[in-house]
């Protein structure tokens, strides 16, 4: 490409996230400022086209590595219905990496006219994707080809039904359903999604047999002691109301509202204090910390999910480092000094560290699980794997630190750790090596748990075992530098 040309950039309507992405790396690779380039759209979401560029841009580009909250940043603000979405990302990248004094932490800098321009339009977006979760609701239909099927009308500001089309078959993937949006559709029949044309109001049904269903629903789960009727509509505008069954219970529940705390006062002592992790889990995400220092105020007050300390181990390490290391959970050293990787498990990590010639002071290390679980036998911890289950529910603290931390690559150490990071179970033996978690594809590695290399039966596969362990450790170097 000719860095001198001005450059014309064709992009699909909507958003065209694969599309902006292959152009940013060819033009980013180019070093074509964006002054030189023309940003266009297609008027109407091309939702079958694939987002390519056409083949005189050629090869898709090498790819380019940016920080994690960067990428977040494209994948939200290219669902913004502002036109000039794709201009204003392209000059942060382009300044974040261009030749001649390129401004690499231009990102982190709020005050940058710029960057609190995309930051906002991030902000809009992922409310308009919020609402969207909250506010859709499904009708029932019969369709005459396929029985029932589940229909719902929403309206988006933005272009956000691909990016909230998994949270939608995560939660209903064994029912028919559709939901219309004027600017596209989505489809799923229990099996596959497909992305369709938009959609109008009259095409979803206004009412359904469940309307009641809903409405007993709402009203048991109203909370009167929390009524306030200006956050309310601020958190559910006037324009979903129509399509919400429970929002005509409303008037009768305010009216009823004060008679019903008095009666909740009464009662309140006989109600049992029973521990729910994944209400805790969402209680938290609600709370959203602002910096890691506050998540970590949040861990280290909250239960612990797994049975054994109290005490909480935080990850420890610089922000912004190349390397974040991931291990399973504190155990008995870790658990008595509060700090990752001390015990014998620790001291041969940090043997091997040296070996491969990474410096752990520059590197993160934090913990799948974030207490010590264990059984007490005699005067002994001893240790316990956590349970799938346990790895969920502490994996939003994990996630969320590591948005914060943004390290350029994760390391895995072990198995709890590989499954925290991908979010389900991976064998290390299958899977060990390079490794593309997922989210926003974070540039990963896998590898063994320190601590087996201290279970091996022999010296000689302990010695192998080690010896191997150090490789690997020398590539995760050799990868950052
Ligand atoms: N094992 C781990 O996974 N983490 C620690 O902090 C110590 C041992």
């Amino acid at each position: 490409m000719d860095p001198t040309a001005h450059q014309h950039i064709q992009l699909n309507g909507g958003a065209d996230l694969q599309g902006f992405r292959q152009a940013l790396r060819i033009l980013s690779w180019s070093n074509i400022p964006n002054h030189q380039i023309n940003w266009s759209a297609n008027t109407a979401p091309d939702l079958f086209g694939g987002g390519q560029l056409p083949s005189s841009y050629g090869a898709a580009g090498k790819p380019i590595i940016l920080p994690r909250a960067v990428a977040d940043l494209i994948r939200l603000v290219v669902c913004h219905s502002d036109p000039e979405k794709y201009a204003l990302l392209y000059e942060l990248v382009w300044r974040m990496r261009r030749p001649k004094n390129p401004e690499t932490h231009l990102h982190e800098v709020a005050s940058d006219k710029l960057v609190a321009k995309l930051t906002a339009m991030a902000k809009s977006v992922r409310r308009d994707l919020h609402k969207m979760h909250a506010f859709v609701r499904f009708r029932e239909v019969n369709d005459p080809e396929i029985g029932p099927r589940f229909v719902a009308w929403f309206e988006p500001d933005h272009f956000i039904i691909e990016e909230t089309a998994q949270f939608f078959v995560d939660r209903f993937p064994s029912i028919d359903w559709a939901i219309l949006t004027p600017k596209g559709s989505l489809w799923w029949d229990k099996s596959e999604l497909a992305i369709g044309p938009p959609g109008t109001r009259a095409d979803a049904p206004e009412f359904d047999a469940f309307e009641i269903g809903w409405r007993t629903y709402y009203e048991s789960t109203f909370n009167p002691a929390r009524t306030n009727l200006n956050q309310m509509r601020q958190h559910m505008p006037k324009k979903y109301w129509r399509n919400l069954p429970e929002t005509q219970a409303i008037p009768q529940l305010v009216h009823a509202a004060a008679s019903r705390v008095d009666r909740m006062i009464e009662q309140e002592a006989a109600i049992p204090v029973k521990r729910n992790p994944a209400k805790a889990v969402a209680a938290m995400a609600e709370q959203g910390p602002a910096s890691l220092a506050e998540l970590n105020q949040i861990i280290a007050k909250a239960d612990p999910f797994v049975e054994g300390s109290a005490r909480a181990v935080l990850g420890e390490g610089p922000i912004h480092p190349a390397i974040a290391f991931v291990g399973e959970q504190p155990g008995d050293q870790e658990d008595l000094q509060g700090r990752p990787f001390v015990g014998p498990a620790g001291q041969l990590f940090d043997r091997a560290l040296e070996q491969a010639g990474i410096d752990r002071t520059k590197a993160y290390i934090t913990n799948a699980v974030k207490h010590f679980k264990f059984v007490q036998r005699g005067k002994r911890r001893i240790h316990q794997s956590p349970t799938a289950g346990e790895i969920k529910h502490y994996r939003w603290w994990l996630q969320k630190e590591l948005d914060f931390v943004q390290p350029r690559l994760v390391v895995a150490l072990g198995a709890s750790a590989a499954h925290a990071l991908e979010g389900k179970a991976l064998t290390i033996r299958d899977h060990r090596g390079v490794h593309t978690f997922p989210g926003e594809g974070q540039a990963g590695f896998i590898t063994v748990h320190p601590s087996s290399l201290l279970r091996q039966p022999t010296p000689d596969d302990r010695e192998r075992e080690y010896a191997a362990f150090v490789r690997d450790l020398a590539c995760i170097r050799d990868l950052i530098a």
